[in-house]
């Protein structure tokens, strides 16, 4: 894909599977070659347009969509956009893509097990969900229905990030 058309890179993938470290650092790298490019988290999403959302199906449909709308107001001032949310259902993601426009959406798929996800426990969440102190949680007790169309399947248990920045940016930019 040519950068002069500015695309949504969408990563999904469960808690714990890389989304937030690979955005920061795929833009990171982006910025240094004075590419607009903007980070849409889900963690930070949630504090301010999305922050009236639980984790419901139905309040991660909602935004989800929000945020793919977002992500083609900023594609279409030239800036890229990476998008790092959970997105654990087909239907949701093939919304956003249709939202953003099939040809600027790529489709990142963080394939790392349930069981490394859950080993590296990031914030906590994993032992909360086991003990039943969050409900709904992605993996445990809530779906994630695994890629069919992506783009890019990288499974970050035995990559360094540097390595999948560098596969992402592959996809990006072609050589
Ligand atoms: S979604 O499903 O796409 O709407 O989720 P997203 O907006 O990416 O938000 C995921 C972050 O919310 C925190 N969190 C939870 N995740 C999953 N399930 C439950 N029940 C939950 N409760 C809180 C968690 O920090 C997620 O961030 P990541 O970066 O994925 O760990
Ligand atoms: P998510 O946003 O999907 O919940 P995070 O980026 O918050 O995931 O957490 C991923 C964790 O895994 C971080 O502690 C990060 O340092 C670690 N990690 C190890 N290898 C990788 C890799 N190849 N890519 C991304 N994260 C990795
Ligand atoms: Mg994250």
């Amino acid at each position: 894909m040519e950068m002069s058309q500015a695309c949504t890179l969408w990563f999904t993938g469960l808690s714990g599977a890389g989304k937030t470290t690979l955005a920061n650092e795929v833009a990171h790298r982006l910025r240094e070659g004075n590419h607009p490019v903007f980070v849409l988290d889900g963690d930070v999403v949630r504090t301010g347009l999305c922050s009236d959302l639980g984790f419901s199906l139905e309040d991660r449909s909602e935004n989800i969509r929000r945020v793919a709308e977002v992500a083609r107001l900023f594609n279409l001032t030239g800036t890229i956009v990476i998008a790092a949310l959970i997105s654990p259902l087909r239907e949701d993601r093939a919304r956003a893509k249709f939202i953003i426009g099939p040809d600027r959406f790529l489709e990142i798929w963080l394939s790392t097990p349930l069981d490394t996800c859950e080993q590296r426990d990031v914030k906590g969440l994993y032992a909360k969900a086991r003990q039943g102190l969050i409900q709904g949680f992605t993996g445990i007790s809530s779906p994630y229905e695994t890629p069919e169309t992506a783009d890019l399947v990288l499974d970050t248990s035995w990559k360094s990030p540097n390595d999948c920045a560098e596969r992402i940016l592959e996809l990006v930019n072609p050589v």
